[in-house]
């Protein structure tokens, strides 16, 4: 079994291409991805280590998919188990709802015990309000493929530097 589940919910496909890119990022059969839509419990609950990625839809909300998959998740026991997150938004057509959908995810997954890694500074994007942010930080990497595409691979390498150790040694030692 993989160490690492990625989970992702997308609408257009580029949450599952940032999925794509972190996974190059890993050696082989270190992580394995899975589109909401087709994932169980039983694969969430295997795993120590997890990644969930979301785009934010409609005026700052989860996606459809996402929040069909909410009985699943809320049945599972996230308490010894690290999380990191990521979420995708447009910061120019949603400046005050940006990449909400990932404050919504972090909030749940709080409720449900996780133990998160991986936050992101919020320097580099320009917006006027997130649901993503405590302290000034947001709670999971954040990439804009609407308006700045070109940032997307620098960022997933450097939040990987950051996640991928973090994610790695919770599995070998639990
Ligand atoms: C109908 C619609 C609503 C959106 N609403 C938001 C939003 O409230 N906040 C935000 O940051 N981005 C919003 N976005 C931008 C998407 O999150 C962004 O395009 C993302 O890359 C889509 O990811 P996906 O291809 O994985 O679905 C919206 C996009 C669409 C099409």
């Amino acid at each position: 079994m993989a160490k690492v589940g990625l989970f992702f919910a997308t609408d257009t496909g580029n949450t599952r291409k940032v999925a794509k890119m972190i996974k190059k990022q890993f050696e082989e059969g270190e992580i394995q991805l899975y589109n909401v839509t087709k994932a169980t419990a039983e694969e969430l609950q295997q795993y120590d280590s997890l990644i969930f990625g979301t785009p934010t839809l409609g005026d700052g909300e989860l996606p459809d998919t996402l929040l069909e998959f909410m009985p699943t998740l809320e049945s599972v026991s996230f308490s010894g188990k690290t999380v990191a997150l990521y979420g995708l938004g447009d910061q120019e057509g949603y400046p005050d709802e940006f990449v909400d959908a990932l404050g919504i995810l972090y909030k749940k997954l709080k409720k449900l015990g996780a133990t998160f890694v991986g936050s992101w500074p919020n320097d580099g994007y320009e917006f006027e309000k997130s649901k993503a942010l405590v302290d000034d930080a947001f709670v999971g990497l954040v990439i804009d493929q609407d308006n700045q595409a070109d940032l997307t691979g620098e960022r997933v390498e450097e939040w990987l530097e950051q996640v991928k150790p973090l994610l790695l040694k919770e599995a070998v030692a639990g």
